[in-house]
Parts: C-alpha cells; sequence; structure tokens
C-alpha cells in the first residue's frame, strides 16, 4: 500500500523502515517533513493511506481534502487520537487505526523521573554543579515515602505510574470511570476527583482528551488542591488550562510542575527552535519558573517503544490492506 508519513522525523524514517522490512509488508512509505494540515494534505499524491503523529491535523476539512485524494485509512503512530474528527472520518468513509500500547512503561517511567527531578531539584543541582556551584541552599526537597499520589485515569500508563509509586512507599489514588482490579491490586484506592484533589502531594495526569476532561485542571481544581502541590501531566496539554497553572505557581500555591505536553505545543515541540525568539508568551513565562521542568513531548522517546509503534503501524496497514479493517481500529464509539 502506498503510504504518506507525516511529520516525519530521522528516527521515524529508520524504524519504520525496519518494520516495514522485519514484516516483509512491502508499503511504499513516502516519508514528509512537514505536519500534515490543510495547506500540506495536497502533498498526498495517489496513496491510499497517511500516516500522523500527535501534531498532524485531521479535522474534517483536512479529512476532505484526504478523502478526496482517495485516502482510505488515517494511521496513527501514537495512543491518542483527539487530534482527529472522527465523526467526520467516518462519514468520510476514512479508516482510523492508532497504536494503543507500545510502552506504558515509556510514559509512566518519564512522568517518573519529572517527578524525582522536581523533587529533588536535580534540574537545578545540574545547572549549578557545572557552574562549580555547590551549595545546597534551595535544593531542599521531601521523601516520596508516604506522599500521596493521585492518578487521574488508571489505564495502561496510569497503572504503571501506581506500581511504581507503590513501590516508593506511596500512598496511591486513582480517578477514573472504570475501575481496574489491577490498579486496586496494587494497593491503589479509587475515590472521586474532589478528594483525589484535596488530598494528594503528587497529582498526575492519564487520562484521555475528550471535550469533557478538556481543561480538568483549571483554576477551580487547582484552588481544591493542597498548598505546595506537584502537578505532572504527560497525558495531553489541554488537560490542564496554562494559565490557571501560572497563576497556581505565582501564588505558590503549586509547588512544582512537571510538563511532557503542552496545549499549544503543536507550533513548538518536535523542532529545533533555539535559533529563534518564542513568540508563546505564556510557554515563555512558564521557562521563567525554578520549579518548572518541560520535556518536549519525549515521554514515548525510547527504543523499545519506538520499535513498538512502527510495528504495530505497519500491522495496521497490512491487516487494513488484507482484510479491510486494521488491528487497531478507532470509533466514534471510544469517545464516550
Ligand atoms: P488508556 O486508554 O489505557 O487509559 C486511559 C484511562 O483514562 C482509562 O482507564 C479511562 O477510563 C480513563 N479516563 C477517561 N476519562 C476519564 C476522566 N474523565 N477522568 C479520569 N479518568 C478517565 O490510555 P493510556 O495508554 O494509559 O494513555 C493515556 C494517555 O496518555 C493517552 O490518551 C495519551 O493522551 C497520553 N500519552 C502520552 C504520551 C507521551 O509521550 N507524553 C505517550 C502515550 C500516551
Amino acid at each position: 500500500m502506498k503510504v504518506a508519513v507525516f511529520s516525519t522525523k530521522p528516527y521515524d524514517r529508520e524504524f519504520l523502515t525496519q518494520a516495514n522490512q522485519i514484516k516483509r509488508a512491502d508499503h511504499e512509505l513516502r516519508f514528509l517533513e512537514p505536519r500534515l494540515s490543510i495547506e500540506t494534505a495536497a502533498l498526498v499524491h495517489d496513496a491510499t493511506a497517511v500516516c500522523g503523529f500527535v501534531n498532524d491535523v485531521l479535522d474534517r476539512p483536512v479529512l476532505r481534502m484526504l478523502a478526496a485524494g482517495g485516502i482510505r485509512l488515517v494511521a496513527l503512530r501514537c495512543a491518542g487520537f483527539n487530534n482527529v474528527d472522527l465523526v467526520a472520518a467516518r462519514e468520510l468513509g476514512i479508516t482510523v487505526a492508532r497504536v494503543p500500547a507500545y510502552s506504558p512503561e515509556a510514559v509512566a517511567e518519564h512522568t517518573v523521573a519529572l517527578m524525582l527531578s522536581l523533587n529533588r531539584n536535580i534540574h537545578r543541582a545540574y545547572a549549578r554543579v557545572r557552574e562549580g556551584n555547590f551549595a545546597l541552599d534551595g535544593l531542599l526537597g521531601f521523601d516520596l515515602k508516604g506522599r500521596t499520589i493521585g492518578i487521574v485515569g488508571t489505564g495502561r500508563i496510569g497503572i504503571c505510574v501506581a506500581r511504581i509509586m507503590t513501590g516508593f512507599g506511596c500512598k496511591v489514588l486513582g480517578a477514573d470511570p472504570r475501575h481496574a482490579a489491577e490498579f486496586t491490586g496494587l494497593g491503589g484506592r479509587y475515590t472521586h476527583m474532589d478528594e483525589l484533589l484535596s488530598r494528594s502531594d503528587i497529582i498526575t495526569l492519564h487520562c484521555p482528551l475528550t471535550p469533557e476532561t478538556r481543561h480538568l485542571i483549571d483554576a477551580e481544581a487547582i484552588g481544591a488542591m493542597k498548598q505546595g502541590v506537584m502537578i505532572i501531566n504527560t497525558g495531553r496539554g489541554a488537560l490542564v488550562e496554562t494559565r490557571a497553572l501560572i497563576r497556581g505557581l505565582k501564588s505558590g500555591k503549586i509547588g512544582h510542575v512537571g510538563l511532557d505536553v503542552y496545549e499549544e505545543e503543536s507550533d513548538l515541540f518536535f523542532e529545533n527552535l533555539s535559533e529563534q525568539i518564542i513568540q508563546d508568551d505564556i510557554f515563555a513565562r512558564l521557562l521563567t519558573f525554578p520549579n518548572v521542568l518541560i520535556t518536549g513531548h519525549q515521554a514515548f522517546f525510547t527504543r523499545e517503544a519506538l520499535t513498538a509503534i512502527a510495528e504495530t503501524t505497519i500491522g495496521n496497514i497490512t491487516q487494513f490492506e488484507r482484510a479491510g479493517q486494521p488491528t487497531h481500529p478507532v470509533s466514534v464509539e471510544m469517545l464516550a
């Protein structure tokens, strides 16, 4: 099958080419560097499938253009599908596939890396020591043992985080409309959002971005949190209202913030902008706080995860070609 692969980086090319060979799939992969948008959709020449990533735009106008150009499959090489208009895709006869699980451990371990770095000020210590400054003032941390971790979304990634944090001797609270026996088996306790917000020392977000979860962490939610709370978001940027986060940081209500995702990340992340002036004032303000640590959507970025993503993506395309249905379809019903 001819596949137009958008937002291609050298590592995507390497892992997808390898998976195409290993799986003897023989798909014709056309690697395109630009992000998919209404301006770039025309780059799809006589392909049947489009392969996209988290910041590719797959809204109704783009999908309409793709359908008119003969695209029948959108194979996402990520788990989240909030960037796709699934209703439009269905109406236009475009099947959508994703990679539901590649390495939940990769994201969970990065989540914990952010917690530990912030908790012990590793990001500041690293810079200080390189400057020959070995003073400890300002680097005071706190023990994780005995602390309460609030996990919003106890799916694959949330459960991995719970497993790691119980290893540190933390108490784990979970909020999720679906209760997983594995979570309670680990010693986690389900509660409602209000109690999770008011009792947790660290709140970490692992639910999908849906109309319901958009700005889940807003001024009101932050108001209900403990003084000095740590907030970690490796889910999706828009789960958090960034302006409210900044107000919480300025007032001292929020003690630490660790982000791997950001509401307006599509104009920033995955590119080297070090020679440019950042135009996003809200993001620039976030960077000024000493107790904020941001990574550029790299939680998924391990060798193991990239191998699994590429193999599942190639598998989805092959299965669609053979049987008319990918191995891991995304349907409108999944939004409910
Ligand atoms: P999953 O589908 O296994 O788990 C998501 C859980 O969230 C489910 O148990 C679901 O019931 C729950 N949920 C849905 N609505 C909720 C709500 N309103 N409140 C609380 N819980 C709710 O998904 P998985 O694999 O654990 O991934 C979670 C999210 O992490 C993805 O949707 C994606 O946005 C993000 N992600 C980020 C990555 C990164 O590199 N930063 C990489 C992979 C995923």
